[in-house]
């Protein structure tokens, strides 16, 4: 029998993909930043069993329509606002993302760019390898304190648990907004669930984690900032589109608020010639949350585990559209 046919959309580390190539026919996309075209991921989705797809592949019905043999999608992220899960649930076709694997290395790099934006540390890094640094003086690039103020988290999801768990470590006063209550983070970390607008309202710093589905596209508006502590530094290491980039720069610029720390962006790679990157109070970086050599390991062995299953008829080990487990043994 013919081995079933995988295309991987980025190029990743060959022994990692070693296990799927003793029962699959595997092809991977030769590049490491440039994503494969989507013309080119059509053809190849044609005679695919599986897909190892990144966040940034579009994967909708222009490629699913096509792809009479797929069978599973596993996304290298644990967000999957890239592809069209009721699309694929109708066709019976698994996705399977990465979860919990990479929630503390989020949330270190979350709770980095908390402490990179209050405390000024690219601006400050810049200043000295610019040659600017002239002598000490008692405001220089001073920030503002972390430690005893209060972060509000939008999305109390495994991330922002452990994001907050980390807030505890400052001794910061913890407000949580979230489709349902967290209890567990109520009891052990203190945290106090409130409305989005009280959250907004009274947060020293707002972390945004919620996953971009149809109901938080531009959750972070301009009336939000407006609500916000003119003091308030605001973050995102969830997905650009969350946020009203235009009513950001706004705020920024208006000083509704103290500044900000993205990961992500509407557009990703951002355009080096984004109003965003020209402001200093913003601390801006190329989407990498979960970007530590061991979650990143951690996660493609992950996407490798639910492909093979999937192959086996073995149901896969973290699927989102679970409607289509029944198809498997
Ligand atoms: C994800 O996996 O969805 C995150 O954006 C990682 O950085």
């Amino acid at each position: 029998m013919e081995k079933p046919y995988v295309f991987i959309t980025r190029k990743l580390p060959e022994q990692l993909i070693e296990p799927l190539k003793e029962i699959a026919h595997v092809e991977m996309w030769d590049h490491e930043e440039e994503p494969v075209p989507h013309e080119l991921l059509v053809e190849k989705a044609k005679k695919a069993t599986a897909l190892l797809t990144m966040l940034s592949d579009k994967v909708d019905e222009s490629i699913m329509g096509k792809a009479a043999h797929l069978k599973v999608i596993a996304n290298l992220a644990v967000g999957y606002d890239n592809i069209r899960i009721e699309e694929a649930t109708r066709r019976g076709i698994s996705v399977c993302n990465t979860p919990d694997v990479l929630s503390d290395t989020t949330a270190d790099l979350t709770f980095g760019l908390l402490m990179a934006a209050a405390r000024r540390l690219t601006e400050a890094a810049e200043y000295v390898k610019n040659g600017e640094w002239k002598g000490w003086s008692p405001y220089l690039l001073a920030g503002r304190d972390i430690h005893h103020k209060t972060i509000g988290i939008v999305g109390m999801g495994n991330i922002g648990r452990a994001v907050a768990k980390r807030a505890t470590g400052f001794e910061m006063e913890i407000l949580y907004h979230n489709r349902s209550r967290h209890l567990e983070a109520e009891k052990e970390l203190g945290a106090v669930y409130c409305s989005f607008d009280e959250l907004i309202t009274k947060a020293d710093y707002i972390v945004c984690l919620t996953p971009l589905t149809n109901e938080t596209k531009h959750l972070f508006d301009e009336a939000a900032f407006k609500k916000m502590k003119q003091s308030a530094i605001f973050v995102n290491a969830s997905r650009g589109a969350v946020v009203d980039e235009e009513a950001l720069i706004q705020a920024l610029k208006e000083g509704q608020i103290a500044g900000a720390g993205l990961d992500v962006f509407t557009r990703e790679p951002i355009d080096p010639q984004h109003p965003l990157l020209s402001l200093a109070n913003v601390v801006a970086l190329p989407h990498i949350g979960s970007a530590s050599i061991e979650t990143r390991t951690e996660m493609i062995e992950l996407c490798v585990d639910n492909i093979l299953r999937s192959l086996k008829q073995q149901k896969p080990k973290t699927i989102i559209n679970k409607e289509v487990l029944p198809q498997y043994c």
